[in-house]
């Protein structure tokens, strides 16, 4: 299981400090969560502070776009250092299209769907998509309570995505506790803010959601 810690809850003002301890505790992805005001009633950071982290850190960087018509900014994600966008079925209508040039420009794809949004929307671009990211909060904050339709989701999208090389990725109130049973769903990506950045140190709770992952 790959633990993506979102730096949304880690401190905004010591990221390099953050992405260097993280690597020393053994951890490998790390989880952006850029966020603009309108699709999500919350603002974070965007393309000019990864770039400025790029440089110090080998760790991969998951970057989810939770912004409208991400079309928009592709390019420049690319050039702050962006290995993977992810971005949200609600947010553009040209989603096959903002997949395509996601790859084109040489960056991994996914594509995030909400609680409430019905996996089919999925059907036309299963090959288009390096990762499924399944929201198991409503976006826009850390520390929200997980919604546990999110397991019969798994399951579902498991079976839909057969024997393709794609990540199942799940984000939003994901603990050592539901990793057991998110994993034997199908779940190979968990991202992890609030139950990962509130109990240092990091290479303990990083053990405790492996040991927890089926
Ligand atoms: C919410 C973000 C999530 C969130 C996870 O909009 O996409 O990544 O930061 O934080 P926790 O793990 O605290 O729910
Ligand atoms: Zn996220």
């Amino acid at each position: 299981m790959i633990l993506s810690p979102s730096l949304l809850s880690a401190d905004f003002g010591n990221l390099e400090q953050t992405l260097k301890d993280l690597e020393k505790a053994g951890i490998s992805w790390v989880h952006w969560d850029v966020m603009d005001g309108l699709f999500v009633p919350n603002i974070t950071f965007g393309q000019h502070v990864i770039k400025l982290l790029r440089p110090k850190t080998k760790l991969f960087f998951d970057v989810h776009l939770m912004i409208e018509q991400p079309e928009r900014y592709l390019e420049d994600f690319k050039k702050a250092g962006a290995d993977m966008l992810v971005i949200h079925a609600e947010a553009t209508k040209h989603i096959q299209r903002t997949l395509a040039e996601i790859r084109r420009l040489g960056m991994q794809a996914g594509i995030s769907l909400n609680p409430a949004t019905p996996l089919n929307v999925l059907d036309y671009v299963l090959d288009d998509v390096d990762l499924v990211l399944l929201m198991s909060v409503n976006p826009g904050f850390g520390g929200q309570s997980f919604l546990p339709t999110t397991y019969e989701k798994v399951r579902t999208l498991k079976k839909m995505l057969g024997n393709r090389k794609c990540h199942i990725q799940i984000d939003g109130g994901v603990t050592p506790e539901n990793t057991t049973e998110l994993t034997k769903a199908g779940a190979d990506v968990l991202v992890s803010g609030s139950a990962f950045f509130a109990h240092p140190p990091f290479d303990k709770r990083h053990e405790a959601f492996q040991k927890a992952a089926i």
